[in-house]
């Protein structure tokens, strides 16, 4: 049987008996709703390592939006079946707000030199602090050697890497592609959100990252983000939020190009309440 846990000290305690000198531990944390996208990172971590966890935590802290956390799918059942179908040796841990939070969870104020202050986090006030603080609890808690995060959360994996250097922890954190549908729209827990017809409509914004990139070959960053503004203009189903060409590792926006330096395109768009990001690497 799979096996699961609901608190950390059996969770603990179970890692310590398994793990030998050379046993590696690879560590997918998720919000459960899973989806290939997902699944695809346990692929990677079940690859190259001997042991994999993956956690089922819907973070409160980083919910900047009361509405956002209560429409949060949940789906344990199927989660677990998922993750068995794939491969039943994989650990879960799947605690309860209390076994991670004591008393009403709150977020610890972090420093990401800078990167928190870029898209989600300029419109997500707080956001990165919560992500920050589960994601530093849950490598305390399970120890991982390696740590699979999507690029699809781009901000998120260059913010978990800096929390990593930043407080010297002794994790490997490993970017993964982004899985999409056969329409391109990219995997998300929030696509279940979605109606037919908008899931069907949302390639636009995959279609509208690689026009942009193809553009942004003879065109400045300002030119193409002026051209993906006017295209979402009056749409009747989408609402662009931001778009932003940013270097990668900064995150700060491409203001002239540098050949020397690696930009990628981030968009996030609203249909009717549901937000949508996309992320495309430039060059
Ligand atoms: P969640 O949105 O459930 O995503 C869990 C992991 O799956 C993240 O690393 C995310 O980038 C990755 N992922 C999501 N969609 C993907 C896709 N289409 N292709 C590839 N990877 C994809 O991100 C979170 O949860 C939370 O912020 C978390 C890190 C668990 C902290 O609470």
């Amino acid at each position: 049987p799979m096996p699961i846990f609901y608190g950390k000290a059996v969770l603990i305690d179970y890692l310590k008996s398994i793990s030998t000198p050379e046993s590696t531990i690879g560590f997918v944390p998720t919000m459960g709703a899973l989806h290939q996208g997902h699944l695809s990172l346990m692929q990677e971590s079940m690859a190259n390592n001997p042991i994999t966890v993956v956690s089922i935590f819907i973070n409160p802290t980083q919910f900047n939006n009361p509405e956002d956390l209560a429409k949060y799918p949940r789906t344990l059942e199927e989660d677990l079946k998922k993750i068995k179908a794939l491969n039943p040796e994989i650990i879960v841990y799947a605690p309860a707000v209390e076994d991670i939070y004591e008393g009403k969870p709150a977020s610890q104020a972090f420093d990401f030199d800078g990167l928190e202050h870029q898209m989600e986090g300029r419109f997500r006030p707080g956001h990165f602090d919560g992500v920050g603080t589960i994601v530093k609890r849950l490598f305390e808690i399970v120890q991982p050697t390696n740590a699979y995060f999507g690029e699809k959360d781009f901000q998120q994996l260059q913010i978990v890497k800096k929390m990593v250097a930043k407080n010297k922890m002794n994790v490997n954190v490993i970017g993964c592609p982004i899985f999409r549908e056969p329409n391109k729209l990219a995997m998300s827990s929030r696509n279940e959100l979605l109606s037919p017809k908008e899931k069907q409509e949302a390639a636009i914004i995959f279609e509208t990252l690689s026009k942009a990139k193809e553009k942004f070959e003879n065109s400045s960053a300002k030119t193409v983000t002026e051209w993906v503004q006017k295209a979402f203009e009056n749409h009747p189903t989408f609402t662009l939020e931001y778009f932003q060409i940013a270097d990668e590792d900064t995150l700060l926006p491409c203001l002239r190009k540098n050949k020397n330096r690696k930009y990628r395109a981030f968009i996030a768009v609203f249909v009717n309440k549901i937000k949508l990001i996309d992320t495309i690497s430039l060059n």
